[in-house]
């Protein structure tokens, strides 16, 4: 097959990303605008404002973008956009928008799920996992550890039963009176921290399934800042525990999957996995076993366009279905199992 040229649009969250992916010559161009600054004041996401930043962003970023490839809209052969899940407002923002400037050019469009997106996110890296591996997938909405044996494989191995890791790490910035967005502040935080000094559970470690819950570890904090009062040392060495005792079950798991799938290489994708000691952790304990672990590149591992644009190529040379007239979709609840039996 010829290569293929693909533009990528998220938008279903806080950041905007535009990419421009060739299966030839793999990324050439890619831009992302986080609203962080935007929604801080409010401690959260706040979905009208994003909307409509989404609506001010795309453009810029698609000439910016294009720019960048030294490219023009003539040599774009398909776009892909995130269709889910997320929030509706601003999952309508990219999809609409594709879809018209689809239908302008036209050339197809075609849905991504974002959580597709980034499982793949990996293989965009300078040296790519091959098939089989297992992933782990760790973003703000989803804690999932899945068997991947092609572009559209997908097994379910478990799932966390409540809070996802990127909600607890969130959560929990929140009651140690860090801003938004939690997840990194609470790394930070944990930096200058000594796990140790407090003891929180591990929950479900030994529970032998691949099965995750780490709503009880936000209210084991939640009780130990109620206990308090907590200075600047305590609350550091609160965080540090917190992601020790994250880490411990994610790589704990995450080992357990490899070897019950009998394989030797582990993909982990999703904000979460830009956490420094998750990443520590997990080299040093697979390093042990044998086991071969691939990261996103650091950039590619929060939202961005990059990981839209390669999944919407992946997807069309696996002969996906696409749109022509403008029609769009989204799915701000797009079910897991669908997304499992896409492929
Ligand atoms: O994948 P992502 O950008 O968006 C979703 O699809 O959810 O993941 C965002 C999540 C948030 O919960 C954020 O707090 C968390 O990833 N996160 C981190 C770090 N960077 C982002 N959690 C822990 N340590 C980090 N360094
Ligand atoms: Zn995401």
């Amino acid at each position: 097959m010829p290569g293929m040229r693909v533009l990528g649009f998220e938008s279903s969250c806080d950041e905007t990303g535009v990419a421009f992916y060739d299966t030839d010559r793999g990324l050439l161009g890619h831009a992302v605008h986080s609203q962080v600054e935007m929604h801080e004041a409010y401690g959260g996401v706040v979905p009208e404002l994003a909307s409509r930043d989404h609506i001010r962003r795309l453009v810029p970023l698609l000439l910016r973008v294009l720019a960048e490839a030294g490219a023009s809209m003539d040599d774009v052969d398909a776009i892909a956009y995130t269709a889910g899940p997320g929030l509706a407002g601003a999952l309508l923002v990219g999809a609409s928008f594709a879809a018209a400037l689809a239908l302008a050019r036209g050339i197809p469009a075609l849905p991504v799920h974002h959580l597709e997106g980034h499982l793949l996110s990996p293989l965009l890296g300078r040296d790519p996992p091959a098939f089989p591996f297992v992933a782990l997938l760790v973003s703000g909405g989803h804690t999932q550890l899945m068997r991947v044996t092609a572009v559209g494989a997908y097994e379910l191995l478990g799932e966390s039963l409540d809070d996802a890791a990127g909600e607890a790490f969130d959560k929990t910035a929140k009651l140690l009176g860090l801003g938004y967005p939690g997840g990194p502040a609470l790394a930070r935080l944990a930096e200058s921290g000594t796990p140790g000094r407090f003891k929180l559970p591990r929950p479900m470690l030994h529970s032998g399934d691949l099965d995750f819950s780490f709503s009880g570890l936000k209210t084991a904090v939640l009780t130990a800042v109620r206990a308090g009062p907590l200075d600047d040392a305590g609350r550091a060495d609160l965080a540090a525990e917190f992601q020790e005792a994250v880490t411990e079950v994610l790589v704990t798991k995450s080992l357990a999957a490899v070897s019950s799938c009998g394989m030797q290489r582990l993909v982990v994708a999703g904000g979460v996995g830009a956490n420094r000691r998750l990443r520590e952790r997990l080299d040093l304990a697979a390093a042990k076993v044998g086991v071969r672990v691939y990261y996103p590149e650091l950039e590619l591992c929060t939202d961005n366009g990059a990981m839209i644009a390669f999944c919407g190529a992946q997807r069309l040379l696996a002969g996906a279905a696409t749109s022509e007239n403008g029609a769009f979709a989204v799915r701000p609840r797009w079910p897991l199992q669908e997304f499992l039996s896409a492929g």
